[in-house]
């Protein structure tokens, strides 16, 4: 990937490259979770929950994932998990990622993305504006008893309540023509 600058995350222009109320709600992400590219090796769905902030003086992206996602075993397998950030024109890729599951499908060709191995144990997308290698640092299990309105609950017919990860920014890779 000629064309991404790989900086460590103390260095990158992350308020530059990210928004904190639009990059995930509105433009979606990927969670990507795996040891290699190879088909079984890793696994990614799309997320449009989650957030960008600090937890432990640490730069994190905080993500919730239903234990029903086939991503769900491969993000509690591994240590670290890619979080990678499209363009507008990659929106139906995202559609695809986040309405086809890797057990069945084989998701890089049904959304003509190619997977990277950015670092071992992380890998991200050729085709991503941002790739970021973050390192799970904690991680809980959304508890019904905390909810502050019963009207929450409508989230969950099917009772499969999110596990919430804490994710440590450790580097961002970004194409050259995302950065100001
Ligand atoms: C726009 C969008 C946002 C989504 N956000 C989340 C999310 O934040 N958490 C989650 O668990 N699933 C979310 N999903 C659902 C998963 O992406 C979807 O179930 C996917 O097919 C799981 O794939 P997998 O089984 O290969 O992991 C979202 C789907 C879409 C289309």
């Amino acid at each position: 990937m000629a064309d991404t600058i790989a900086m460590e995350a103390a260095a990158a222009p992350l308020d530059e490259l990210l928004r904190p109320f639009s990059t995930i709600q509105k433009d979606w992400m990927l969670i990507t979770a795996g040891s290699g590219i190879g088909r079984s090796e890793w696994n990614t769905m799309t997320a449009s929950w989650g957030s960008f902030g600090t937890f432990w003086n640490r730069p994190c992206v905080t993500c919730v994932i239903r234990p029903s996602r086939h991503t769900f075993t491969f993000v509690e397998r591994e240590k670290l998990v890619t979080f990678s950030f499209f363009e507008p024109s990659f929106k139906h890729a995202l559609q695809v990622c986040g309405s086809t599951t890797g057990v069945t499908t084989d998701k890089a060709t049904a959304a003509s993305i190619t997977p990277v191995l950015l670092e071992p144990g992380a890998v991200g997308f050729a085709e991503s504006r941002v790739n970021l290698v973050c390192r799970k640092i904690y991680s809980s299990d959304v508890d019904p008893a905390g909810f502050a309105d019963e009207s929450f609950l409508e989230n969950y017919p099917q009772k499969d309540f999110h596990r919430m990860f804490v994710c440590e920014i450790i580097r961002a890779y970004a194409k050259k023509g995302s950065l100001k």
